[in-house]
């Protein structure tokens, strides 16, 4: 659990409220959470996605594991408590995103179900959507891909505590998205995602 050191703080309220701000720059935010091993696709089809967005004049903006942790949070390593402020700190900015009319999509293995649904309650409290979009790629699928050369090092014991390799991944049983990444295209990944923000309402 995080330490709460901040003291006598006061939640200042805003002049408008989240419809008001939606209504009047017309979008609807939400956060669409992607978890996968490393090289399971993930960032590969939330790039993918967030370009077919934007250029349909949606708002989404994505969070990598790999950019965010080059700067906002240079601070933190692999360890289980260093995973978990990881995906607190992108929980609350996807959070901010969101309400602020994007659709965040964040790409991290977030590999403890507890740190997601941490993550899913952050948002339920806000009244902000949260999916949980699985890259489900087998690990010999993942491993033969490496495309960063890590698992190679994770099995040669020059990175400890790689993930699916000495780390563990609690795969989600809940998603509200399963993308099996290593039979389908790149396109057709991205068309999932669409349609799941048609059906839940969040794009047209
Ligand atoms: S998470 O577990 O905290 O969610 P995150 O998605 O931010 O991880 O970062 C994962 C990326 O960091 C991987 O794609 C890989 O490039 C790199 N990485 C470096 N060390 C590790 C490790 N021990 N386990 C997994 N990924 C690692």
């Amino acid at each position: 659990m995080t330490e709460v050191k901040a003291t006598n703080v006061h939640w200042h309220e805003g002049n408008l409220t989240r419809d008001e701000r939606w209504n009047a720059l017309g979008c609807k935010g939400c956060t669409l959470w992607f978890t996968g091993l490393s090289a399971s696709g993930k960032s590969t089809v939330a790039s993918a996605l967030e370009q077919v967005l934007v250029q349909q004049g949606v708002n989404a903006y994505r969070m990598d594991g790999d950019n965010i942790r080059m700067g906002l949070n240079k601070n933190l390593g692999f360890s289980a408590e260093d995973r978990a402020e990881n995906i607190r700190r992108i929980g609350e900015v996807a959070k901010l995103f969101a309400d602020n009319g994007s659709i965040a999509i964040t790409s991290f293995i977030s590999p403890y179900k507890s740190d997601r649904d941490m993550c899913r309650q952050l948002h339920e409290e806000a009244g902000i959507a949260f999916f949980e979009v699985f890259a489900d790629t087998p690990i010999e699928e993942c491993e033969k891909r490496d495309p960063k050369g890590l698992y190679k090092k994770a099995r040669a014991g020059e990175i400890k505590g790689f993930t699916g390799i000495d780390d563990p991944y609690e795969a989600p049983e809940n998603a509200e998205l399963v993308l099996k990444c290593a039979e389908k295209s790149i396109d057709d990944c991205v068309a999932e995602c669409v349609e799941l923000l048609k059906a839940k309402g969040i794009v047209e």
